[in-house]
């Protein structure tokens, strides 16, 4: 009798924490594939399979209302081996994926399983060691805003159909190993504006698209890279930039002309070939590097001139003045 009554609570509590269990069976079921073909990394190991993988699996988040994965976070495991895992495509309520610090994980971007995944708003695999080209991603991503693959080892060149993604406001592509030029259709995202395109420490080279004057950028980086000639179709009085980035290139223009906005904050140009004077309202911004081009001129006085040292004016044709040695 007493064994009996065991065997029923045991069926009960069974019955019940099933019934109380919020992971979607098929999100489960993707998840411990996902699991598999990351090799069983250790990071995961409170991933099992008779356990609620909305309450306790580490980096799994829900989304209460609908008992559906939401988010997946794997990070800072340097052990984990393995590529991309395919099975991610079966996660449809993903809205963010978060991979970064996985030196191991390895291999190319697998674009077909990605682009099932419609409510992506989030896409950042950062600090891996995947490699390949960068895919364009397909205008069916239409909630993808966040594009951030920066620190890992990708080459070849730019994605062009980017500008087709209608919500995309933040391209993050710094540090890896892209080449060519920047496509001229980067001119053309959505209402104008991108708000941060960050490209630095690439191999990227030759003239910018005039198409890029159209983009209203609040934060620009293309350091580090090999671009030349002008860089002024950056700037202009009333985009909503506040900084722009875009020292150790080729670059060669006269940035006496160019009309900065009022709400720049940040100007690195240094290491270029760039020449002319300072443009207006250059006293207005709080952090400043001409050092090493090739700029004439007496450096002017007034707003927040004088918190720059000599080495954000070092190593010009003929720039004068405090705090470099007064002018002849
Ligand atoms: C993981 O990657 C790091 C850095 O690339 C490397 O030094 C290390 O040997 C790798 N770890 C394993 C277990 O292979
Ligand atoms: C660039 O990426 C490499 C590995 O991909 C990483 O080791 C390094 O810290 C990154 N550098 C910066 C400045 O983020
Ligand atoms: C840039 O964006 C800001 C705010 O988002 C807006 O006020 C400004 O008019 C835009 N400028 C251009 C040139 O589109
Ligand atoms: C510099 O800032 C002051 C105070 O905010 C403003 O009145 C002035 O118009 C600015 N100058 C330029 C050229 O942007
Ligand atoms: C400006 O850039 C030069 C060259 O990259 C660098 O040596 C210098 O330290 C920088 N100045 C500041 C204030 O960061």
């Amino acid at each position: 009798m007493a064994t009996k009554l065991f065997l029923m609570l045991i069926l009960l509590s069974h019955v019940a924490s099933s019934l109380s269990e919020l992971c979607h069976p098929q999100d489960k079921m993707a998840l411990l594939q996902i699991k598999k073909e990351l090799n069983n990394p250790t990071i995961l190991s409170s991933w099992k399979p008779h356990t609620d993988c909305c309450k306790i699996w580490n980096g799994v988040n829900c989304f209460r209302s609908k008992n559906r994965v939401g988010y997946l976070t794997i990070s800072h495991d340097n052990n984990l081996r393995s590529k991309f895992p395919l099975s991610i495509g079966n996660l449809p309520y993903l809205e963010s994926i978060f991979f970064y610090h996985l030196p191991n994980l390895t291999g190319p971007i697998p674009i077909e399983p990605i682009s099932k995944l419609l409510k992506l708003k989030t896409l950042t695999i950062s600090s891996t060691g995947m490699s390949g080209t960068i895919p364009d991603f397909p205008a069916q991503m239409k909630n993808l805003f966040n594009l951030d693959l920066s620190s890992n080892h990708f080459s070849g060149s730019l994605p062009p159909s980017l500008f087709k993604l209608p919500k995309l406001e933040m391209i993050r592509f710094y540090n890896n190993s892209l080449t060519g030029s920047i496509p001229s259709s980067y001119g053309y995202f959505n209402k104008k504006n991108l708000p941060s395109l960050l490209l630095s420490d690439n191999q990227l080279y030759g003239k910018l698209p005039l198409s890029l004057a159209r983009l209203n950028t609040t934060v620009i980086d293309l350091s580090y890279n090999k671009f030349e000639g002008d860089a002024s179709m950056l700037f202009g009085s009333n985009k909503a930039t506040r900084e722009i980035h875009i020292s150790n290139n080729l670059f060669k223009f006269d940035l006496g002309k160019v009309e900065l906005s009022k709400t720049m904050t940040t100007l690195d140009v240094s290491h270029n070939q760039i020449y002319g004077k300072f443009p207006m309202g250059i006293e207005n911004i709080s952090w400043l590097n001409v050092s090493y081009n090739r700029m004439c001129g007496k450096i002017p006085k007034g707003g927040n001139m004088h918190i720059f040292g000599v080495n954000s004016f070092f190593h010009n044709r003929c720039l004068c003045g405090s705090p470099l040695p007064n002018c002849k």
